[in-house]
C-alpha cells in the first residue's frame, strides 16, 4: 500500500465543556505548546502520513496555522471549521481531503499522547484490507447496562469488551460511505468505527496504548502532562 496516500484528520473543534478552561480544549496549554499541537507533531513526523487536515472551532483557523508554523510542521494542508458534534466535525475534515488521499486516520486532539508505534499498528491493520482499524484495550472495570431510573438491566461479559481509542484508520471511501448512510444518525456517533460497523464494514482491533489517554477533565490533563514530561526526560522510551 506504499503508493496509496494516508492522510490524517485531527478533530479539535470541541468546546471542552468538562475541562471548563477559558478556551476550547484543543488550545489549552500542554507541555510547551497546546493539546492539539502534540498530536499534530507526531502525525507530521510520521513517514506513513502524507498530509493532515485539522478541524477547529470556527474562528480558530488562523490560530491553528500559527501553531503549525511554531511546530515547523510541513504536512498540515488545511484548518477547517467543525460541526456541532464530533462526527459532523469528522465529516468537515473529510470534505477537505485531497483526491490523492486513499486511507484516513481520524484522531482526537483530546489524545495528545499518541505514539508513532501506535500509528504503525493502525497502518499495519489497514494493510490487511480491513474497512476500519481501531486501537483497543481490555476493559478492567465490570460494565453494566443501566436503565434511566438507575436499575441495572444486565452485566456485560467483560472478556468480550474493549475500550477503543484514536487514531482510527479507514479506507477513505469506506468512511465516506458510512457517513453518508448514517444520515440523521451521524450526530449521535461517538466514534467513526461504529458508523462503518453499522454500514456493514469489517472493523478490526489492534493493540491500543494505555498511555494514549483522553483528556476530559483537569485531572486527566495533569496525568497526561506527567507522562509527557517523563517521555521528554526519557525520549528513548517515548
Ligand atoms: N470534537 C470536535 N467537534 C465537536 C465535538 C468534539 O471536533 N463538535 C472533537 C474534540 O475536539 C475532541 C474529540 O472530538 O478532540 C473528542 O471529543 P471530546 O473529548 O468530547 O471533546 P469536547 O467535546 O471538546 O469536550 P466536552 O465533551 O467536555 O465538551
Ligand atoms: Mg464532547
Amino acid at each position: 500500500m506504499s503508493e496509496l496516500e494516508v492522510w490524517a484528520v485531527v478533530v479539535a473543534a470541541g468546546s471542552g465543556d468538562r475541562l471548563a478552561a477559558d478556551r476550547p480544549k484543543a488550545f489549552v496549554r500542554f507541555g510547551d505548546a497546546t493539546l492539539v499541537a502534540a498530536s499534530l507533531a507526531v502525525l507530521d513526523e510520521h513517514d506513513g502520513v502524507s498530509g493532515i487536515v485539522c478541524v477547529v472551532p470556527a474562528g480558530f483557523e488562523e490560530r491553528l496555522s500559527l501553531a503549525a508554523d511554531d511546530l515547523g510542521a510541513s504536512k498540515i494542508a488545511a484548518a477547517v471549521p467543525g460541526g456541532a458534534s464530533r462526527a459532523e466535525s469528522v465529516a468537515c475534515g473529510l470534505a477537505a481531503l485531497p483526491d490523492a488521499a486513499h486511507f484516513v486516520l481520524v484522531h482526537d486532539a483530546a489524545r495528545p499522547l499518541l505514539s508513532p508505534a501506535l500509528v504503525d499498528r493502525v497502518l499495519a491493520g489497514l494493510a490487511t484490507g480491513a474497512d476500519g482499524v481501531v486501537p483497543a484495550l481490555p476493559v478492567t472495570d465490570t460494565v453494566k447496562r443501566v436503565a434511566r431510573d438507575g436499575a441495572v438491566v444486565e452485566t456485560l461479559v467483560r472478556g468480550e469488551l474493549r475500550a477503543v481509542q484514536t487514531p482510527q484508520g479507514f479506507p477513505l471511501a469506506a468512511l465516506r460511505d458510512a457517513i453518508e448512510r448514517a444520515g440523521d444518525g451521524l450526530a449521535g456517533a461517538t466514534d467513526c468505527a461504529s458508523l462503518v460497523e453499522t454500514a456493514g464494514g469489517r472493523v478490526i482491533c489492534v493493540d491500543g496504548d494505555t498511555e494514549n489517554l483522553k483528556v476530559t477533565s483537569m485531572s486527566d490533563l495533569a496525568r497526561a502532562e506527567e507522562i509527557a514530561a517523563r517521555r521528554r526526560a526519557q525520549p528513548e522510551r517515548g
